[in-house]
């Protein structure tokens, strides 16, 4: 085992997972560098602000900030290890964009000396934690790199995917067990002793490309099981069967665990990572890609419900609650509620749509230029509702009493009313 890591760590990339690992190492003493290429996020850090929501991390930052351990720059410095945690989002073909992890190694590879770790946290297909060592390797004959050397190499090379559940960064950062996949087995012990600096879970050493498949599998493990509640939502719709009654009864079974039916899968995560199995074994994924469609074209099932039900009144006022991917977050990327609202819209453009979402003052992107859609509280919208359509299992729905949904139409996509 190696001693605990020392020297100065540059983050390269200060978003949800990059800021609070940088917090992370600094309080607990290393020297940290955040490096990101959006300015307005380099001058929050470095006068301690948060550009995002995430419970404690404010304090983390403005802590580390003011005892001198975190500084935040555009420029890469020269750094002992870099943690690179940017964005991987995928392409319009589905396959991974890898784009800023590119961008990310140029700027890191200018500033290696030797004698560096370089650690990839961006959740990526197989095989890119190596091609990562290869471009170094491009830009750098003059280092040798872990893939193309039996001996020591000039820098390591490590995967260590981050699995923390937004949130819950803060406390999930450190007590979760981390998987670290290295280059060759001495890059995985060196990427180890980083980590445990911080990390109060079992570290688990193993090669780069089955850390990178460990973690995208992770997420594909859910989508599939949430794409098995989700068909049987749809068959049990056909059947005329309630089937939250039919998981709840199958779920008594000792070994039975059926996840719950929604609106469809968002986030950045679920709704990504399990493309990039798909892309890495086409004619192999089968069940990753049926998993992927089913929860995809769950939003456009609950659209058509909702629109098939206007056609019992005249001039019906439909109201959606929630626009988050999931409940009680603000976080709206990829999220089957706002995809339901904008079906909706799309197809009946004169309708009256009222949307309440309590985690926002202002309506996505995504649903701009529907005069149709107006965002409201929760309350002000039921007073008028003829229809309402939960998406979002926020607390604050939760608690909505019974008797302000008498008389209208409820469609339950969480199972919340029952
Ligand atoms: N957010 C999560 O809950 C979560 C969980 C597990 C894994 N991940 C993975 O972690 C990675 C980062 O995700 P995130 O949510 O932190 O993203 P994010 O969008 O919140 O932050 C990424 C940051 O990287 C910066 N950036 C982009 N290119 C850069 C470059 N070349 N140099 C320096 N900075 C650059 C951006 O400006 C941004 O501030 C992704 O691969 C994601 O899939 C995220």
């Amino acid at each position: 085992m190696d001693d605990l890591f020392t020297g100065r760590v540059a983050v390269v990339g200060l978003g949800y997972i990059g800021l609070p690992t940088a917090v992370a190492l600094a309080t607990r003493g290393i020297d940290v560098v955040g490096v990101d290429v959006n300015e307005d996020t380099v001058k929050a850090v470095a006068n301690g602000e948060v550009p995002f929501v995430e419970p404690d991390l404010a304090v983390g930052v403005s802590g580390a900030v003011g005892i001198g351990r975190l500084t935040a720059t555009t420029t890469m410095p020269e750094a002992d290890a870099f943690i690179i945690a940017v964005p991987t989002p995928f392409l319009d073909d589905r396959t991974a964009d890898l784009a800023y992890v590119h961008a990310a190694t140029v700027s890191v590879a200018a500033k290696l000396r030797g004698g560096e770790l370089v650690v990839l946290e961006s959740t990526s297909p197989p095989g890119t934690t190596e091609q990562v060592s290869r471009w170094i390797a491009e830009l750098r004959p003059d280092l040798r790199l872990p893939h193309a050397t039996d001996g020591v190499p000039d820098v390591f090379v490590a995967h260590c995917p981050e699995r923390v559940l937004p949130g819950r960064i803060m406390i999930e950062m450190i007590t979760n067990d981390r998987v670290v996949g290295g280059i060759t087995r001495r890059c995985a012990q060196k990427a180890a002793s980083l980590y445990r600096v911080f990390a109060q879970g079992k570290i688990l050493e193993t090669d780069a490309a089955s850390a990178e498949m460990a973690k995208l599998v992770e997420n594909a493990y859910r989508d599939v099981n949430i794409a098995f509640a989700n068909e049987l939502s749809l068959i049990s719709e056909h059947l005329k069967l309630d089937v939250w009654e039919v998981i709840r009864l199958a779920n008594h079974h000792p070994r039975v665990n059926i996840l719950s039916p929604g609106p469809g899968v968002g986030g950045h995560c679920i709704a990504v990572d399990p493309w990039f199995i798909v892309g890495a074994a086409p004619g192999l994924a089968r069940l990753i890609r049926t998993a992927r469609e089913v929860n995809d074209s769950k939003p456009h099932h609950v659209a058509e419900q909702v629109v098939a039900k206007t056609s019992r009144f005249r001039n019906p006022t439909v109201v959606c609650l929630g626009l988050a991917f999931k409940a009680n977050v603000d976080d709206m990327r990829e999220s089957p509620a706002v995809e339901v609202v904008a079906a909706i819209a799309d197809a009946l453009p004169d309708l009256d749509l009222r949307v309440a979402e309590p985690y926002t003052d202002a309506l996505p992107r995504a649903l701009h230029g529907r005069p149709n859609i107006r965002l409201q509280s929760a309350n002000e919208a039921l007073d008028d509702a003829d229809i309402v359509v939960l998406l979002v299992d926020h607390d604050q729905f939760r608690s909505i009493s019974r008797s302000r949904l008498e008389g209208k139409v409820v469609y339950d996509t969480r199972g919340v009313w029952r």
